[in-house]
Formats: C-alpha cells, sequence, structure tokens
C-alpha cells in the first residue's frame, strides 16, 4: 500500500512537471489529424502521392518534423506547405498528433 501510495505520488509529480508531454492523447490526436491532415497524408498517415506517409514512426521522430516545421526551418522541398500546417500547433497538439501515428494503420475494406 505504501509502496502504491508513492508510485501515485511520482505520478502526480510527472504530471505537474512535465507539461503532459511525456504521453500524447491518441484520440484527441486523431480528431486532429482528420481535421487538418489528413488531406495531404491520407487515411491513418499512410501518404499519398508526393505526401509521405507518416504513421508507424517513433513519437520522438515526428514530433521534432512538427517543431522543426513550426519554426519555419525548411527541411525537404516542398517544406513550405508543411510550415504552413505546423505553425498554429500547440505542443499538445503536437504530441498528440505523434501519439496517434505511431500505432494508426491504414485499413482497406
Ligand atoms: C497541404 C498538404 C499537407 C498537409 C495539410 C499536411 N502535410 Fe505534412 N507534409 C506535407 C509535405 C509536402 C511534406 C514533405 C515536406 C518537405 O518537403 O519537407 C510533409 C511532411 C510531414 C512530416 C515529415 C515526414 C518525414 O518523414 O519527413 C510530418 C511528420 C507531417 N508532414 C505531419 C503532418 C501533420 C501532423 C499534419 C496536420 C497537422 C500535416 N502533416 C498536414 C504536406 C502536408
Amino acid at each position: 500500500m505504501k509502496r502504491f501510495a508513492s508510485a501515485l505520488a511520482f505520478f502526480f509529480f510527472c504530471l505537474t512537471f512535465s507539461g503532459y508531454s511525456f504521453a500524447g492523447d491518441k484520440v484527441a490526436g486523431e480528431a486532429r489529424y482528420k481535421k487538418s491532415c489528413i488531406a495531404c497524408h491520407g487515411p491513418a498517415g499512410k501518404g499519398a502521392a508526393s505526401y509521405p506517409k507518416i504513421s508507424g514512426r517513433e513519437v520522438s521522430y515526428v514530433k521534432s518534423k512538427l517543431e522543426t516545421y513550426r519554426k519555419g526551418i525548411k527541411v525537404g522541398p516542398n517544406s513550405s506547405l508543411m510550415i504552413m500546417m505546423a505553425k498554429p500547433l500547440t505542443d499538445e497538439e503536437i504530441a498528440n498528433l505523434a501519439a496517434y501515428l505511431k500505432d494508426a494503420r491504414y485499413v482497406n475494406n
């Protein structure tokens, strides 16, 4: 019981000091994805034509890409499209999107 209490205390400690960035909310990420990313990256981030596949990647990969675009830094030939999309994203939205995309799978049925 004592161990459980300290585990719980540690959990709330993390929540308080991490600004929630350690674990994104997949459900919120999916909703955000469908709102403004699906048009280019396709269902579940599977990619389409010149738009890269973005699902199945590490959370840290997607986060750092989105943070880079948000800063306005070009990394590829079509970065300007992504810079425009990433500018309004909050840290929380980026974490949510990355959490969703990590396990997103396109099922063709
Ligand atoms: C207007 C079309 C468009 C929209 C909408 C869009 N993207 Fe992109 N995205 C691109 C293109 C084009 C690239 C490649 C950019 C480059 O050349 O640097 C890209 C690249 C990326 C990458 C990096 C892929 C890699 O492996 O380098 C990520 C991550 C990404 N987009 C996530 C998102 C998310 C999340 C959203 C929604 C907030 C979104 N995109 C909306 C067109 C779009």
